[in-house]
């Protein structure tokens, strides 16, 4: 009876949720074909609302998305014909802290900049002030947000580099301020007094544009943002801005406000570094991402409760 379960995955995944999906004998199709779909396993780039859900059609139970972010979904419009949407969370935590202390390393320490000078040949011999650069220990961090992700940033950077944590949340953690010695503070004070201020918030109406150019103006001249959240979170024109004013010493994007296009400057400003939505990119990271919607997937298919339901 379950062979008949259809499954349109909208674009290629690592393999080991596929299998898994096919082992439980669901019929599964790539493609956008929705129509007669009983789970829909969707990426960040496919906008899915109540036309395409009703496109599917009635039989539609699930929409597992292959991100942990999920402002790609319209869950009104899901939850309003009783289709279950769920995330990929936990799975890619540490790979997207990981790939935030990259972005901060690399802004601190100006490897790219390096790199780049080093390559063109530029590099004629040692000199005590060749790439004079930031650093982080002792630094002040503000995280916007701290869910897992914001923990395990604020964390490695407490531990590994000694750096001072504040943090704002719509809710306290006090016994995650105990352990690493963290502060709650309001947005605007971390803004003021955070050496590096890193995004962990999701993409939602209230979070757009958080840091605009008001927020640049009260940042530090010395300060670096890192957004390894959701484009909107940044008003990417105003940040164009504040760089070339040097109102904020630095940023580091993995992800735009208008992905994947760049904010006209952005890219030839030398105190920048970006990457192309990569944070998660790991192969173990994926597959495990992959097998986590699939689980999902499953589970609902088979009338059970969804490991990782968002509505
Ligand atoms: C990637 O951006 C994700 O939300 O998983
Ligand atoms: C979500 O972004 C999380 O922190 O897991």
């Amino acid at each position: 009876m379950n062979k008949k379960l259809r499954v349109v995955v909208t674009h290629r995944i690592p393999g080991s949720g596929i299998s898994l999906l096919r082992k439980a004998g669901f019929h599964v199709v790539f493609g956008k074909n929705f129509k007669g779909a009983h789970a829909i396993l969707s990426q960040l780039t496919d906008r899915i609302d109540g036309k395409v859900l009703d496109r599917a059609g009635r039989q539609l139970k699930i929409v597992a998305n292959y991100a942990v972010g999920f402002d790609n979904i319209d869950i009104k419009d899901a939850g309003s014909r009783g289709v279950v949407v769920t995330n990929t969370p936990g799975v890619l935590t540490e790979a997207v802290a990981e790939h935030t202390i990259a972005l901060m390393l690399a802004l601190a320490r100006r490897v790219v900049e390096a790199d780049a000078f080093t390559r063109a040949k530029k590099y004629h011999g040692w000199k005590p002030d060749l790439f004079l650069s930031g650093t982080l220990v002792n630094k002040t961090l503000g995280i916007l947000g701290l869910g897992r992700i914001g923990k395990a940033v604020a964390m490695r950077c407490h531990l590994g580099f000694g750096m001072n944590v504040l943090y704002h949340d719509s809710k306290r953690d006090e016994i995650f301020e105990a352990e690493y010695r963290a502060r709650f503070e309001s947005t605007d004070y971390i803004l003021r007094h955070a050496d590096v201020v890193s995004l962990h918030v999701p993409s939602l109406p209230g979070t757009r544009h958080l840091i605009n150019g008001a927020a640049f103006k009260k940042m530090k001249k010395t300060a670096y943002l890192i957004n390894t959240a959701r484009g909107p979170v940044v008003d990417e024109r105003a940040l164009v801005q504040a760089l070339r004013k040097k109102q904020i010493a630095g940023a580091s994007l993995d992800v735009f406000e208008f992905e994947p296009k760049l904010a006209p400057g952005l890219e030839k400003l030398s105190n920048v570094v970006l990457t192309p939505h990569i944070a998660s990119g790991t192969q173990a990271c994926r597959e495990e991402m992959s097998r986590l919607a699939a689980k999902n997937i499953i589970a609902v298919l088979r009338g059970r409760k969804p490991l990782t339901p968002v509505n």
